[in-house]
């Protein structure tokens, strides 16, 4: 694996999980592997579970990890090329990029969208010319339009869950459901989690939001998209709660109708399913605490295995290549 932006850059997500779950049962069996390695990650966005996650996979594998918190503490970076720089943006990714391939083995960038110009989030301009000018490999830390760790993470939470759970030889039923927010979000990880779910092929895949709501197709694309949440719901082995702002009328909020909000009482027409949140999660808006506090959750399990994740990925970029 050279880069990991997206599900693209796995050749077997099944490996990958395999990988992940026998990290998780011993962290330390390839200590040696980032020895003397060093791992820059680089935040022009808030993060909690992304930032520490990573830095522990990354120690695990016996690397050095350098958080650069480049919203607050760097120079502002200009992206475009051919720009002229007389606004507030001091230093070209162009010239930035190829020093940090120099202190660095692996680079490591969250990116969050605009949410003002769908063209320019769609693009990926940012991640884009990272990897196009810093000469080593780039993970993403979520980026405009994906956050593929937190994708992985997800496949490895469900399949963990069904050893444990071992259901009978059918294909889970996994609902990924639009949820109130108070502000406009970015749609990545619903895109993400679509696009892995749907790569992974090993799952009865449905979408349930208002109208308008419709994600970019070129993610969705094989899943069963419905309104109706009630009807999605039914016989759900796991729910995936997230919100999205609009796709098509860039970047809105139109409904944030309460109803939405998943509660025990909906959760009842699922076949006790298990319920899952990237997190951060506004309670009682996005999710009842009755939810989140109940036994069906699976959140901290989940935000838990972000080492997991962050762990194969890196073992994988390691790796020796014949
Ligand atoms: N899920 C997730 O990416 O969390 P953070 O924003 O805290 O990293």
């Amino acid at each position: 694996m050279r880069n990991f932006v997206s599900v693209a850059d796995v050749s077997n997500i099944d490996n990958l999980v395999e990988k992940a779950l026998r990290y998780k049962k011993d962290p330390f069996s390839d200590r040696s592997l980032g020895s003397n390695k060093r791992i820059g990650c680089l935040f022009l966005n808030p993060s909690m579970r992304t930032r520490l996650s990573t830095q522990i996979a990354a120690q695990n594998l016996g690397m050095d990890p350098i958080v650069f918190n480049v919203s607050n503490e760097g120079w502002a970076l200009e992206f475009e090329d051919e720009a002229i720089m007389s606004g507030s943006t001091v230093e070209h990714v162009k010239d930035a990029a190829p020093i940090m391939g120099k202190y660095f083995d692996i680079l490591a960038i969250r990116t969050f969208p605009s949410l003002k110009n769908r063209d320019d989030d769609y693009s990926e301009l940012f991640i884009r010319q990272f990897i196009r000018y810093a000469g080593i490999p780039v993970v993403s830390l979520e980026s405009a339009t994906l956050h593929p760790l937190q994708s992985l993470t997800d496949v490895i939470t469900i399949c963990e869950e069904q050893k444990i759970s071992k259901p009978k030889d059918k294909k889970p039923k996994i609902v990924l459901t639009w949820a109130p927010h108070v502000k406009p979000l970015p749609q990545c990880v619903a895109n993400s989690f679509s696009q892995w779910i749907n790569a992974w092929g090993k799952a009865d895949f449905v979408i349930t939001h208002p109208e308008d709501y419709e994600l970019n197709e070129e993610f969705t694309q094989g899943a069963t998209i419905t309104h109706d949440q009630d009807e999605a719901l039914k016989d759900a082995d796991f729910v995936y709660v997230k919100n999205w702002s609009t796709y098509h009328d860039y970047g809105k909020i139109y409904c944030n109708d309460p109803e939405w909000m998943l509660t025990n009482e909906k959760l009842q027409q699922s076949n006790n399913a298990k319920v899952m949140h990237c997190l951060p999660v506004r309670r009682n808006v996005e999710l009842s605490d009755e939810v989140l506090d109940g036994p069906n959750s699976l959140v901290t399990r989940e935000a838990g295995n972000r080492v997991w994740a962050a762990q194969a990925v890196l073992s994988e970029i390691l790796k020796p290549t014949i």
